[in-house]
Formats: C-alpha cells, structure tokens, sequence
C-alpha cells in the first residue's frame, strides 16, 4: 500500500516556518498521479456524493464571480474529468474556445466521454500544470478546481497559470475550505476522516487515495497564506469564502 510522505515544511535555514507552501516533490508528483488514475473510474460519483452536490453550485459561483462570459479564452488546469470546463463550455455556447489539461489520462478519457455525450466544444490536452504548453498571455481566464492542494510545486504551478493569462485576466481558483469557527472546523475534518473516506472505500474498494484527500484538505494553506504566495507569484487575490467557509474561492489578478 503507498503511503505518503509529504515533505517537510521548512524555510532556508531549515527551521519550520508554520502553514507555508510545501517545498517541490518528485514523490509527491508520482503519487498523486497514481492515485487519480486509481479512482478515476469512481471520481464523479465520490466528488457529488461527498460533497453532497455542494460542489456544483460552488463551481457556478466560481464562474459567476469570476465573470467567465461568452467569446473568451478559458483554460481549466488539473481539468480531471472536466467539470469546470464542460460548466464553461455550455455556458459559452460555441463562442471563445474553452481548453482542459490534466496530467492523467483516466480522468481526461472521462472527460472526452462526457464532452461527447453533450456534443460540446473543449479540447483536452495531457500535460503538467507546472509546465504549460501554452505561450504567455494565452488565456482571459484560468481555473483551477480543488486541485491546487494536490501540486508538487505549487509556486510553480500558480507561476505558469498567471504567465498564460491576459494582462486584463483572471485567475480563478476552488479549493477545499477552511471553516471558520473551530467547530465547524473539527466537524469538517472528522466528516472527511470518517463519512468521505467511507464512501470512497464503498466506490473504489481502497481506503489510501481517500485518506490522502482528507490529510490534504487539513494539511493545506489556510486562505491569508494563499493569498500572500498569489501576491509572492504575481497575483492580486481576492478570497471569498463559499458554505461557511466549507469551500475557498479565489480571484486573482494579475500584477
Ligand atoms: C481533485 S481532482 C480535481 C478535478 C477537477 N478540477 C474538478 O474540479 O473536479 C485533481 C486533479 O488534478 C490533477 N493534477 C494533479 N497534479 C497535476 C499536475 N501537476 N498537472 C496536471 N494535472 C494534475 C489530477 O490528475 C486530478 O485530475
């Protein structure tokens, strides 16, 4: 069984510095690749019943305020099965071009599959959120849903999705929320330890993917931190909490 060893948080004198961003992980990278192509096949299901649809409003929030309109270049990073990018897609109505990356083909092979189904238009490309095969100031707007959490380099990452945006565009950005009253904290952490892995296990039959993705949730950068390493990467960012906080939303400008 794999387990995982998320690196140790340390600044350059090696002293632990707090909730900071975790230094760059080969193991990381493998990992999470590796576990995505292992729930892939169950990875909507999980995602709407742990969430309890939550998720699908939230998703429009984060197009609504994000002013995802018509006509415009969209790109959604760590796209997974696609549902930020078909939400785009159907919103635009064959006006702008929408485009979806990801580096695990199981979760693009199930997003291909629902873009077919619904006979519309986002083009899907394999690749590395750390290293976009796109040129600069390629996209009016970027998206990254409940993904930034599971980037190897982070910093790298939010580097390259603020390079391929317009100056005049917008980086969005859903994650995982922190809650916050310390209750509803402890009741989000021990419903992700016990009811989301429990309905990970029943769908896919493995416990490890779905105790990562709680550890993760717990373990990640509380909003004030994320917005100061946008603003360290070159982004302007508002942060709207969604349910309480149950989920982080946000807007970046670039600059
Ligand atoms: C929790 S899923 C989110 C999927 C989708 N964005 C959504 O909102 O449902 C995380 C996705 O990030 C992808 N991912 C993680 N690290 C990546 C990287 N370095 N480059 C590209 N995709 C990555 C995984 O393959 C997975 O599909």
């Amino acid at each position: 069984m794999p387990t995982l060893a998320l690196p140790t948080i340390s600044n350059r004198t090696g002293a632990p510095v707090g909730p900071t961003v975790s230094a760059p992980s080969p193991e990381k990278h493998a990992f999470v690749h590796k576990l995505f192509t292992t729930i892939a096949p169950r990875y909507d299901w999980f995602n709407r019943l742990a969430s309890m649809g939550l998720d699908i409003g939230w998703r429009r929030t984060a197009i609504e305020r994000g002013t995802v309109t018509p006509g415009m270049r969209v790109l959604d990073v760590c796209c997974g099965t696609g549902d930020f990018a078909l939400l785009c897609a159907r919103r635009a109505a064959g006006q702008g071009t929408i485009a979806g990356l990801d580096f695990t083909h199981a979760m693009l092979e199930g997003a291909a599959r629902k873009q077919r189904h619904e006979r519309l238009n986002v083009e899907w490309f394999e690749g590395d959120a750390q290293a976009l095969p796109f040129a600069d100031n390629s996209f009016d707007r970027v998206l990254i849903g409940f993904s930034t959490r599971n980037l190897s380099d982070l910093r790298r990452g939010l580097r390259e999705m603020l390079r391929v945006l317009t100056p005049a565009g917008r980086l969005i950005i859903l994650e995982t929320g922190r809650p916050s009253t310390a209750l509803m904290r402890f009741g989000y952490w021990l419903y992700l330890r016990t009811v989301a892995r429990a309905i990970g296990f029943v769908l896919t039959g493995r416990i490890w993917p779905f105790t990562y993705l709680a550890d993760s949730v717990k373990a990640f950068l509380p909003p004030p931190h994320m917005v100061r390493l946008l603003a360290e990467c070159g982004g302007q960012a508002e942060y709207i909490p969604l349910s309480g906080g149950l989920a982080s939303l946000y807007i970046a400008r670039k600059g």
